[in-house]
């Protein structure tokens, strides 16, 4: 076995993957931004690394009036700018014969039609068997006419038919509360079976999101340990430098609390806090997920004070770089109450973790880009090295960083080499760069790839997306009632409000750095 300081190369074949059939792959929302930014320059990627079918066909489909050549060339240029890997002529070349665009209206009726007509052509002339995957990078209020013209068209194909399929995958945001949330599953559940339905979190594609599941379930020295015995709490952090950027309009309808809690922050709670799967088979594995949810203890209007936190960020300086306040970006009201950061305390009520506080907070314009799972052990007794109540030792901190320098690192006491006896924190550190020499697929990359293999373990399933709205649409009402016209703030470019600092310190505890 290789140590760890040691490079390891691992080439993208010597992965196991399911295997994948030909398919055309639609985007509705083809012209817009996710296609050209993340969509296509993830398919091209899987083709680098010789992951895409043998054969497939990608057909954009948007409002905007263009040819394929038109849309080629707006890809190519998504690709130049943001793929993971540089464009080569050749390869994008081969990639560019499989593209096409049909200009449409989602509304018009008509456009299923066409939709159908050209997607059987192209199936003919690359002789595709008829596997098809539908992407929606549209506003929800499209979900119906969409959904609807699919099932008219007979594109949707017969629910449940293994083959050839037909899969939609539903971009965020999957609702704005409980009952929103439930009327989107209700428009794709009347078209597409559960097993049809791929909803994104791309969260769930970051290779380290993965990996808090091997850390937890291939090493047998966590487990033992992983409980309210051992663990004092939980942090998760998710902070982000950029603020609200030309999002306004979306984001003044969602805050952080809908816009990253929801998804991303509960994704990374259901992986610390969940029980062993008894298998890696989706439903088994989600099964595991949705028990950390039933388990999470609501946070109702009487705690809502306590437990939570919202603010907003303030003009300030970020990367020397002068920020303007919130309220001041371009599309934001000047009166607006939408929080751009939320600290909060929440519980899961089960055995494993009575009594175990995890902490989340995430917020716009602080000042690191920095996601991170840092699991604090209980101190040591009070006796030999941690005998000195007025300096207590510093506790072991497992951090398992998600971006960017993607990894893990331990903080353990040491022994200060020399004749005082003193002791001292040090960080033992893994780098997966460092180790694994290549760069990960992006998120968008291996969750496409799963969508085509049919694997849905990395998706949301109907029953955890109404639960985490309900939790979340539960703290909503709860805020609603404190009518609140002003938010605590905080100045761009630093760690959030005092109040989130007071939130854990009235514990006894401290946020952790990333
Ligand atoms: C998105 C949110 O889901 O996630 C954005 O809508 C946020 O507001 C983004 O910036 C963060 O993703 P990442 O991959 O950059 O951490």
């Amino acid at each position: 076995m290789a140590p760890t300081s040691q490079r390891v190369d691992i080439t993208p074949a010597q992965e196991t993957l399911s295997p994948v059939e030909p398919c055309i792959f639609v985007i509705f929302g083809g012209s817009g931004d996710l296609a050209r930014r993340r969509l296509i320059p993830a398919l091209y990627n899987l083709l680098l690394d010789g992951l895409l079918p043998s054969n497939y066909v990608v057909l954009g489909l948007g409002r905007t009036a263009m040819s394929d050549e038109e849309f080629r060339a707006s890809v190519r240029d998504g690709v130049v700018k943001h793929s993971r890997q540089a464009l080569v002529e050749d390869p994008w070349n081969s990639f560019a014969r499989h593209v096409f665009y049909l200009a449409g209206d989602n509304n018009d009726p008509q456009t299923y039609t066409r939709l159908k007509a050209r997607a059987e052509e192209l199936e003919r002339s690359f002789q595709l068997p008829g596997n098809r995957i539908f992407y929606l990078s549209i506003p929800p209020s499209s979900f119906t006419p969409v959904c609807d013209g699919l099932a008219g068209s007979g594109l949707a194909g017969v629910p449940a038919t293994r083959s050839p399929y037909a899969r939609i995958i539903v971009e965020k945001p999957i609702g704005r509360d409980l009952a929103s949330a439930q009327a989107i599953n209700r428009v794709t559940g009347r078209v597409f079976d559960e097993s049809q339905i791929f909803r994104i979190d791309h969260y769930l594609g970051k290779e380290t999101v993965q990996n808090l599941m091997v850390v937890r379930f291939a090493n047998s020295i966590f487990e033992p340990i992983w409980n309210h015995k051992y663990i004092d709490h939980v942090q998760i952090t998710v902070s982000e430098t950029e603020g609200v950027g030309t999002r306004a309009t979306y984001y003044e309808e969602a805050g952080a609390l809908r816009d990253m809690v929801q998804n991303h922050m509960l994704q990374l709670l259901f992986l610390v806090a969940m029980e062993p799967p008894y298998s890696l088979a989706s439903d088994v594995v989600r099964n595991s997920k949705m028990e950390v949810l039933r388990c999470l203890r609501p946070i109702t209007a009487k705690d809502v004070e306590q437990f939570t936190v919202r603010a907003q960020y303030t003009k300030g300086t970020a990367h020397g770089k002068p920020m303007p306040g919130y309220r001041c970006e371009k599309g934001v009201k000047p009166d607006s109450t939408t929080e751009t950061y939320v600290a909060l305390k929440c519980f899961v009520e089960n055995w494993r973790w009575s009594g175990v506080p995890f902490y989340l907070r995430t917020g716009k314009a602080l000042p690191l880009r920095a996601s991170e799972v840092a699991v604090q052990f209980k101190d040591t007794p009070q006796i030999l090295f941690n005998a000195n109540s007025q300096m207590p030792q510093a506790p072991n901190v497992l951090t398992l960083r998600i971006q960017p320098e993607e990894g893990l690192s331990l903080r353990i006491v040491s022994r200060v080499p020399g004749t005082r006896g003193q002791t001292h924190p040090v960080e033992m550190n893994f780098k997966y760069g460092e180790v694994f020499g290549r760069p990960s697929p992006e998120a968008y990359e291996r969750l496409l790839l799963d969508v085509m293999a049919g694997d849905a373990s990395r998706f949301m399933r109907r029953d955890a997306v109404e639960a985490s709205w309900a939790w979340i649409t539960t703290i909503l009402d709860a805020w609603e009632k404190l009518e609140q016209r002003w938010l605590p703030e905080y100045q761009a470019g630093t760690w959030g409000p005092v109040e989130a600092d007071r939130l854990i310190q009235d514990d006894g505890r401290t946020w952790q750095i990333p």
